[in-house]
């Protein structure tokens, strides 16, 4: 089929912009999506295809894995309402309703001429919910209020761009800071420092810091950062995880650092080039968060500016470096390093099989260093601050402070940090929680707490949390709570391997009916299958399925046996 004139100048424009090839298949689809007719009909996948010389299956394939590529019309207003259990308890599925009900659609159902309302699994504005994405623009704390406001710009068919911009202010909540957070060093000394230490001072120090990983496994940085230097080849890769995933509880802690402290992350990252031999890095930026890219943009504009990126770093020979800004599309399973590399390379996040593992061959087969949003600021601050210093904080085997995101029933939610050890107990009363039901350290992959853990330590050696803590008042539907991250976990399986694609669902659907309290005969037996099944998952996302369930009949057994009756 001969696209139109239009359609070829889109992908022209686009694609122009983008470099080309087969790798930037996700960016153009992405970008030809928004500047175009807000799907991608098949001559505009055509289009790119040829533009890119990819073949229309293949870029079939990518639209299809992503949740914010549409390959159907969804209508003029976009809205989908984050369904994390955050969102839930702050009454999304009422205000989602209520819109539903004042304009007059059913939900989930587009109107190619007019609205789609429906559901996301995260938005990452738990500090601020509910929160939802309008033509893929985040709006938080959609209150009654502001439902209305919403319904009315809809229904007077005022186009989102010229919404006011107070709908779309996020606001940082930073409720306590600690050394991290405090630090306001003048831009690029750091890396002077760096400069003067040089890649083995840096090795050195990181290692000597026992900095660990903040996205979740805690595989310390310095020992990764060498095994990347040290892997065979000429050219190696920095990339940022900015994915921030643990959805299903809604962490945050990652935006609040790119909103507010975008150079210590770029500082981490261009030291990182430093230690390793890079001279490119990217930022992969969750779709949700497609809001902070124009000031990300700018500051690395500053930073070029400045000399803190390009050539002759800190006026160093050799020290050539510079990072671009990469936008996912909607995918939690991209959060998962070799998927992410997947989706960097423009295809499907699909978990690849390792090893090799992303340090020996990452981002185009090369060498390559993915580490979390947070890891990258704290090695900044090891190299400012020096790692003795670093390692007087925290716990012999969590050196340090960590992030953070609190939310849910509590008056003060928002970006806390602690140093690693904080009691639970300690961060409910900081709070205003102090008489908590339950805690879910780390997402839903992580740890369901009672009270009777509240005096367990945030730290690997006892419950490692990558940043979401989100707090249940007693009384609530621990149940439901569970039922909404296994929810999450089937949307969100990418499908690759048996026992999560089948497993999830089949637990989901098990969790539906146990709480409408008609369990199948043998359910029991199937629940054991299913969590004996899934740890051999091809990745975490399939291997941590099971762990809400887990941790609820431990630790809520009056919950489990009365199928969640309770408020
Ligand atoms: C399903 C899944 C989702 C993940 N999502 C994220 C994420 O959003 N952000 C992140 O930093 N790490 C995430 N990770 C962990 C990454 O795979 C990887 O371990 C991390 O980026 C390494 O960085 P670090 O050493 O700085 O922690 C995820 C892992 C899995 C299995
Ligand atoms: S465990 Fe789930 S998300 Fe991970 S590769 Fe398998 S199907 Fe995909």
């Amino acid at each position: 089929m001969a696209a139109a004139a239009t359609t070829v100048e889109l992908v022209r424009r686009v694609v122009a912009r983008s470099g080309g090839g087969a790798g930037s298949l996700l960016q153009v689809l992405r970008q030809v999506q928004a500047e175009g007719p807000g799907w991608l009909p098949v001559d505009l996948l055509q289009a790119v295809a040829d533009a890119l010389g990819v073949t229309v299956a293949q870029a079939r394939a990518v639209a299809s894995f992503y949740h914010f590529l549409y390959l159907s019309p969804r209508g003029h207003w976009r809205v989908l309402y984050s369904d994390n259990i955050v969102d839930r308890m702050a009454g999304s599925e009422a205000r989602r309703a209520e819109l539903c009900r004042a304009l007059g659609v059913m939900p989930d159902t587009p109107d190619p001429e007019g609205v789609w309302v429906s559901t996301t699994s995260c938005t990452g504005l738990s500090d601020q919910a509910p929160g939802l994405l309008v033509n893929g623009r985040a709006v938080g704390r959609v209150d009654r209020d502001r439902m209305r406001e919403i319904a009315a710009l809809i229904a007077q068919r005022v186009a989102v761009e010229q919404w006011p911009g107070e709908l779309f202010r996020i606001d940082m909540r930073i409720e306590r800071r600690g050394p991290l957070l405090a630090r306001r060093g003048a831009a690029g000394c750091v890396l002077s420092t760096a400069s003067h230490m040089g890649a083995e001072g840096i090795l050195a120090a990181l290692t000597e810091a026992g900095l660990r990983g903040r996205g979740g496994a805690g595989f310390p940085t310095g020992p990764k950062w060498r095994a990347c230097r040290q892997a065979p080849g000429s050219e190696r890769i920095v990339v940022c995880n900015a994915d921030e995933g643990e959805p299903g509880t809604g962490t945050f802690k990652d935006r609040v650092l790119l909103q507010g402290w975008a150079d210590a992350v770029f500082e981490g990252m261009t030291l990182c080039a430093l230690a390793i031999g890079a001279r490119r890095g990217f930022v992969y930026l969750r779709g949700e968060y497609a809001f902070l890219a124009p000031a990300l943009e700018a500051t690395l504009a500053r930073r070029r500016a400045d000399g803190w990126l390009g050539e002759h770093i800190a006026g160093r020979d050799g020290w050539g470096f510079d990072i671009a800004v990469h936008m996912g599309a909607g995918a939690y399973i991209c959060g998962e390093e070799s998927a992410l590399i997947e989706s960097l390379e423009g295809r499907r996040g699909v978990p690849r099989l390792r090893p090799p593992f992303p340090v020996e061959a990452g981002y185009l087969g090369l060498p390559t260093v993915v580490d979390n949003v947070e890891t990258f600021a704290a090695a900044a601050l090891v190299v400012a601050e020096g790692a003795e210093r670093y390692r007087a904080v925290g716990t012999q085997a969590s050196c340090g402070s960590k992030l953070l995101a609190v939310s849910g029933d509590c008056p003060r939610p928002g970006v806390y940090e602690y140093p690693f050890g904080v009691q639970i107990r300690q961060v409910l009363e900081d709070c205003g929680a102090p008489d908590a039901g339950a805690v879910q350290v780390g997402g839903p992959s992580g740890t369901l707490v009672g009270p009777a853990g509240f005096g367990r330590r945030l730290a690997f050696e006892d419950i490692p949390c990558a940043g979401a803590f989100t707090v249940f008042r007693q009384g609530r539907d621990m149940l439901a709570v569970v039922r909404n991250f296994t929810e999450f976990f089937a949307r969100e399986s990418c499908g690759f391997c048996t026992p999560c694609r089948v497993g999830v669902p089949l637990l989901r659907d098990a969790l539906a009916r146990r709480a409408g309290g008609c369990p199948l005969p043998g359910e029991e037996a199937l629940l054991a299958r299913l969590e004996a099944a899934l740890p051999a998952s091809h990745c975490g996302l399939g291997r941590s399925a099971s762990n809400p369930l887990r941790d609820l009949r431990r630790g809520f057994p009056e919950a489990w046996a009365t199928g969640g009756e309770r408020t």
